[in-house]
Parts: C-alpha cells; sequence; structure tokens
C-alpha cells in the first residue's frame, strides 16, 4: 500500500511570522490523519519551519536546490545545505524553474541526481503545456522528463523519489485536470515505469498537482494512481491545507 502524501508548494509568498503562523495552524489540526503531510517554504523561512514542527508528524522539503555540493556558485543552495537544517525532501523540475529559469531536462536530471546522492528525496515534478496537450503529445512529453531521470539515475533511485504530474495549464489558473484525465496520465506514468521495474512501478507514489483544492481533492486522490497532492495556492491557508489532508485520509 503507498501511503497518501499532501504537500505544500508555498512558492514565493509568506513573511517570517506568515510562516510560522501557518505551519502552526497546520500542526494543530492535525490528528492521526493517514496521508504523509510535507511542507515546502521558501529557502529563508525553512529553518523557522524547521523549528515548528520539530516532533510533529509534519515533513519538511525545500522548492529547489543547486546540483552542485559547495563552492563558488553565488545565490545557490545546496544539498548539504537542505539536509543540514532538516529537509527530507526537495521538489524539482517544477514547471516554473522549466518556464521561467531555464531548467532543461538535463538540469533536471542533474539536480535529481545530486538530491538523491545528499540522502534527499526528490519530489519530481513534470507535465505538459496546454499547447502540447492540444497537439496530443503529452505523453511524449511525460514520457521524455520521465526517460531524462532514468536514464541518468537509473530506474531504482525511484525507490527514493515521488513524482508529481502537474499540468501546466492547471498550476495556478483555476482550471483542473478531471479525475479521468488526470488518472489517465498517472496510470501512463506507472505503466512506463513499470516497463522497466514492476516492483518500483507499484511502490512509487504520483501526485497530482495544478489547482487541487477542499473541493475536488477527494475525486482526484480517489483515483487508483493517484497518490496524493502537490498543491500551491490552496496550501497557504491551514483550513483548506487540512481540508484536501482530511479528503486524502
Ligand atoms: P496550484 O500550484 O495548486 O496553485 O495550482 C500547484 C503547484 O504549482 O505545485
Amino acid at each position: 500500500m503507498r501511503q497518501k502524501m499532501v504537500a505544500g508548494n508555498w512558492k514565493m509568498n509568506g513573511t517570517s511570522n506568515s510562516a510560522r503562523d501557518l505551519v502552526s495552524g497546520i500542526k494543530a489540526g492535525l490528528n492521526g490523519q493517514s496521508p504523509e503531510v510535507v511542507v515546502c517554504p521558501p529557502f529563508v523561512y525553512l529553518p523557522i519551519v524547521a523549528a515548528e514542527i520539530a516532533n510533529s508528524a509534519i515533513t519538511l522539503s525545500a522548492q529547489n536546490m543547486c546540483d552542485q555540493d559547495v563552492g563558488a556558485y553565488t545565490g545557490e543552495i545546496s544539498g548539504p545545505m537542505l539536509k543540514d537544517i532538516g529537509c527530507e525532501y526537495v521538489i524539482l523540475a517544477h514547471s516554473e524553474r522549466r518556464a521561467m529559469y531555464g531548467e532543461t531536462d538535463e538540469v533536471a536530471a542533474s539536480k535529481y541526481a545530486a538530491a538523491l546522492k545528499n540522502n534527499l528525496k526528490p519530489i519530481f515534478c513534470i507535465g505538459e503545456t496546454l499547447e502540447e496537450r492540444e497537439q496530443n503529445i503529452t505523453e511524449d512529453v511525460i514520457a521524455r522528463q520521465i526517460d531524462a531521470i532514468i536514464n541518468t539515475s537509473g530506474v531504482a533511485s525511484l525507490a527514493n523519489a515521488v513524482l508529481a504530474y502537474e499540468p501546466v495549464w492547471a498550476i495556478g489558473t483555476g482550471k483542473t485536470a478531471t479525475p479521468d484525465q488526470a488518472q489517465g496520465v498517472h496510470a501512463f506514468i506507472r505503466n512506463r515505469i513499470a516497463g522497466h521495474d514492476a516492483g518500483i512501478a507499484e511502490s512509487l507514489r504520483i501526485l497530482y498537482g495544478g489547482s487541487m483544492n477542499p473541493a475536488n481533492a477527494a475525486d482526484l486522490i480517489a483515483q487508483p494512481d493517484i497518490d496524493g497532492g502537490l498543491i500551491g495556492g490552496a496550501s497557504l491557508k491551514a483550513e483548506d491545507f487540512l481540508a484536501i489532508i482530511n479528503a486524502a485520509g
């Protein structure tokens, strides 16, 4: 049985006070629900959030990292640094990184390898743009994005990773993929990985992301190949995030 996961991607939002309030609100609302709960604050608020979640069931994730461990990389944050301050996960290859910061499949694969080397579990994002969906090349795009990490790190690496299917057209737009649409792509992803290793495919958690909210979460997460959510906007309010956790439980 795959444990469900609900991860909140706070993106570039908040202040030190609001970060502390948000995570303490989430902590106060947890009452033994079954999904794994992950919060992904901006880098500078990671230590504040780490202190708040000590001795709780919440785990910590960064939103990005450098593919190098140490040295002259001005402005970058490394895997060993994230590990040092208590991160267990790191979001990689988010579509905003791919689209706005030039992260290619090659860069994404290099960061993925660096995360695993540092015992950080990647939450590795994949997904097609609206244009790609309209051209009927969704599966080609997803396959290419998955192959980028399998070809460099091997399929066994997925035993220590989570995938997040996030159709780019659904992110921050209020347009969610229907449960059927999302399930179709999740099944494609799992089948493709099963072509390499059936056991890895069976145990791999594949999250859905893209305008998931308290109203649509239950139907999405009820799909057989959807193992939880990567939540942006709705993770910024403790009440909404908790409602999604409840929907997944
Ligand atoms: P959204 O973002 O829930 O605001 O659509 C999801 C994400 O980008 O991870």
